[in-house]
């Protein structure tokens, strides 16, 4: 069955970038000259997803504004003649009806995030993007695991992973790999955020999901795990006893935006990509660094 639609978690409070994020969602804060959640609606829209569902929480109205019109805007460019400019706020635009918004009314992990989508999912299988985690790949990953997902079959659930440092698996999901499946390989094991002693392998779930509607069954009679939250990674163990589960290495390079490096370093990383502002750019931080 094709994956139509997916569900994009921003509720998080984004207190790692206080006072940016006092009165601004942390998914607005720009890379080059996109916010975040625009970057990820992108790599979305490059793999055929056609409805995104946003779960917002309180102060995140900004987002929905973005994914809006705004006629003033539109009427002093259209005055100006600046047609380049009306073109590209059209393009980034979901069509009307392609957008849905519900809240997430109180912080009870990523699991309960993604339940909160249910209604508007229904019983097909869907996306799941991190707007955190930025993957700068010209395939996007989420279209890397759609290829995956059209050879696997069905009823296949998929989490983009990548590598990480051995001292770092505590901050991440990690998966055990088993056998190889084309591109993919079955995932043996999964643990939120394991001591380094009880990690499977060094595999980190990159913030990328193809899902299964049977999770939200799960979901729906979870405890807390990890942090005391409702983790999405404990409903997908519960999962995998009855569906096949399979990781995709993807081919890109992920930047974690929720820490203040990792941010900072996609900004440089996505303005070197730009032709219009590498080269002038690529002065300017020349002599920074020197
Ligand atoms: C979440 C997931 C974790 C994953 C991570 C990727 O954790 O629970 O499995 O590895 O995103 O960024 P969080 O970063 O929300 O604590």
């Amino acid at each position: 069955m094709t994956i139509r639609k997916a569900i994009l978690p921003v509720a998080g409070l984004g207190t790692r970038f206080l006072p940016a994020t006092k009165a601004m969602p942390k998914e607005m804060l720009t890379v080059v000259d996109r916010p975040l959640i625009q970057h990820v609606v992108d790599e979305a829209k490059q793999a055929g997803i056609e409805h995104f569902i946003f779960v917002t929480g309180r102060n995140k109205g900004v987002i929905e504004d973005h994914f809006d019109r705004q006629y003033e805007l539109e009427t002093t460019l259209a005055g100006k003649n600046r047609k380049a400019d009306l073109d590209a706020l059209a393009k980034d635009m979901p069509e009307a009806g392609q957008a849905s918004f519900t809240r997430q009314q109180s912080p009870l992990g990523l699991g309960h995030a993604v339940w909160c989508a249910r209604e508007i999912v229904g019983n097909e299988p869907f996306a799941v993007l991190l707007p955190d985690v930025l993957v700068q790949a010209p395939r996007g990953c989420l279209a890397q695991m759609m290829d995956a997902y059209n050879s696997l079959g069905d009823k296949a659930n998929i989490i983009a992973v990548e590598e990480v440092p051995q001292d770092r698996v505590h901050m991440y999901g990690i998966v055990g790999q088993g056998k190889a499946k084309g591109n993919a390989f079955e995932i043996t094991q999964m643990i939120e955020k394991p001591k380094q002693e009880e990690a499977p392998s060094n595999l980190s779930i990159t913030g990328r999901y193809i899902l299964q509607p049977e999770i939200f069954d799960v979901l729906a009679t979870q405890e807390r795990g990890a942090g005391g939250e409702i983790q999405l990674t404990d409903a997908m163990i519960r999962l995998a006893q009855q569906q096949p589960f399979y990781g995709v290495k993807f081919s890109g390079t992920s930047y974690d935006c929720g820490s203040k490096i990792g941010f900072l370093t996609a900004n440089v990383a996505y303005a070197l990509d730009r032709p219009d502002i590498a080269p002038a750019f690529r002065e300017a931080l020349k002599k920074l660094v020197n």
